[in-house]
């Protein structure tokens, strides 16, 4: 630990803001690498006398602000580190950073089952750092949950943030291409949850320098229309779900009606487009049969 004065910590902190950037980054990136909770930065304004304690020097914490600045990294990767509903995830470039949208996922999910204890198997198809699985596999103990994703590595990040996260063992990751490596759970799905890649083509194009040139182009980019991998795992949903399974899919903000459609095409019911805190039809959802 490194001590500095406070006086001197609250100039160095303006210096930085006054270089670009927004609070709520520099607070993070204090927060994950400085090892200066939020709580203690906020009380820092009426109690500038005395030292602080740092985990990094500030040269090194000006060199990552800087990073983020003017290379358009994002905080997240720079610190290793996102904050996602309650949970603390490693991020590294080889997965999504999970917005803060998807957490509603979660109280959909709460929703269709209510707070019930009884058993059930549920599946993530796309599952990146893990968010959506670790999350519920904590919720629902007694759930089973199974969650794949292409990329072995974000499979290895998703493992290692389920390990850190709960001493639990009611989840297990597959690697595959959507259902494949579900074969052997046809038919016993109650619940599948899936945020695939839905950008199409031309917006992928034209998505800031920070989302396009950092993130993994595999967990974006949907196809022309942005519908590739949506209608995909539509298609095959059936398959693997139990009669009055459902399915929750998250998808871009203009897709909600032709999702519907797709879920209407297969026969699922109760099909809704459920909105997000914006009020974006952000999520499509349904019931096979
Ligand atoms: C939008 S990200 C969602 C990640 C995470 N579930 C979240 O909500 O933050 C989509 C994920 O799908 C994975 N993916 C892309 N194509 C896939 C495929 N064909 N089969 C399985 N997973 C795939 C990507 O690697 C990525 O992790």
């Amino acid at each position: 630990m490194l001590s500095i004065s406070v006086k001197e910590f609250l100039f160095w902190k303006k210096k930085q803001l006054s270089k670009g950037g927004d609070h709520q980054s520099l607070t993070f990136l204090l927060e994950c690498l400085g090892g200066i909770s939020t709580s203690d930065l906020n009380l820092l304004s009426i109690r500038t006398d005395g030292d602080l304690y740092l985990k990094k020097k500030l040269d090194h914490l000006e060199s990552i602000w800087e990073k983020h600045l003017f290379n358009a990294s994002p905080i997240q990767y720079l610190c290793g580190i996102a904050f996602w509903r309650d949970l603390k995830l490693k991020v590294t470039k080889k997965v999504l950073i999970p917005r803060p949208e998807t957490e509603l996922i979660i109280d959909i999910v709460s929703k269709i089952f209510g707070k019930q204890s009884q058993k059930l198997l549920f599946a993530e198809l796309g599952t990146g750092s893990g968010a959506i699985s670790i999350a519920l596999a904590l919720a629902y103990p007694l759930w089973n949950g199974i969650a794949t994703d292409i990329d072995q590595d974000a499979l290895d990040i998703a493992t290692e943030n389920y390990i850190t996260c709960s001493n639990q063992t009611n989840l297990q990751f597959y690697c595959g291409h959507w259902w494949t490596p579900f074969e052997s759970f046809k038919g016993k799905l109650d619940l599948a949850i899936s945020n695939p890649p839905y950008i199409p083509k031309d917006t992928y194009e034209k998505l800031p320098k920070a989302v396009k040139n950092f993130e993994p182009e595999i967990a974006l980019l949907g196809g022309e229309d942005g519908l590739n991998h949506i209608r995909e795992i539509i298609q095959k949903a059936p398959l693997f779900l139990k009669e009055k399974g459902w399915l929750i899919l998250e998808n871009h903000f203009d897709q909600g009606e032709t999702v519907k459609q797709l879920l209407i095409k297969s026969k699922f019911k109760s099909v809704e487009i459920v909105n997000d805190l914006s009020g974006v039809g952000r999520f499509t959802i349904g019931r096979y049969k």
